[in-house]
């Protein structure tokens, strides 16, 4: 396993929309190793979850987790999530802000509109079909993976940039909002 360098803003890929994968292409073995380096990747930066392009592989495959992590203490945990080929469907127009940040987008976060409630439909590393219903900080998190796979990055997604903040002054001014 190895850990991947991550792109920052900037770098044309992460502007591009992403391949669809062929389910029989998870069964090529460079592909498993690739998920598990995107899943170490992913830790080693303690992300809450990384898409494939963020990782220079222009291919539709988005991981995710939240347990204890630094950067977002106090948010329900999601398990270990491998999705391929997602889609997303809001289940209802309802929407909320909150903050993320973005690994391709160091030391900034900023607040940004979600809907409240998804289904997601994808495939697993396995190629095993996953549909389920997510909400709050999980539905957050695979919107915004979604959207790194669509070309997308969360600032594209901000009403306005009055709440982009470096992460210093989030914790000294907005830390309570
Ligand atoms: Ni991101």
């Amino acid at each position: 396993m190895a850990i991947l360098k991550v792109t920052r803003l900037g770098h044309p890929v992460l502007r591009k929309v992403t391949a669809i994968i062929p389910a029989e292409e998870l069964q090529f073995p460079g592909m498993q190793d690739f998920i598990d380096d995107m899943i170490e990747t992913m830790k080693d930066y303690d992300g809450v979850g990384l898409a494939a392009d963020q990782v220079f592989e222009s291919k539709q495959i988005a991981v995710l987790e939240v347990s204890e992590n630094p950067r977002y203490p106090q948010k329900p945990k999601v398990p270990l999530t491998v999705l391929v080929n997602p889609r997303i469907t809001p289940l209802s127009e309802d929407m909320e802000d909150d903050w993320e940040g973005c690994l391709s987008i160091p030391d900034l976060r900023g607040r940004v509109p979600r809907y409240k409630t998804i289904r997601v439909q994808a495939l697993d590393r396995d190629g095993n079909e996953l549909d389920f219903v997510a909400e709050d900080f999980h539905a957050r998190v695979i919107q915004h993976e979604f959207d790194h796979l669509n070309g997308k990055v969360y600032l594209d997604r901000m009403r306005d940039f009055s709440t982009l903040t470096f992460l210093q002054e989030f914790a000294r001014y907005w830390l309570r909002t």
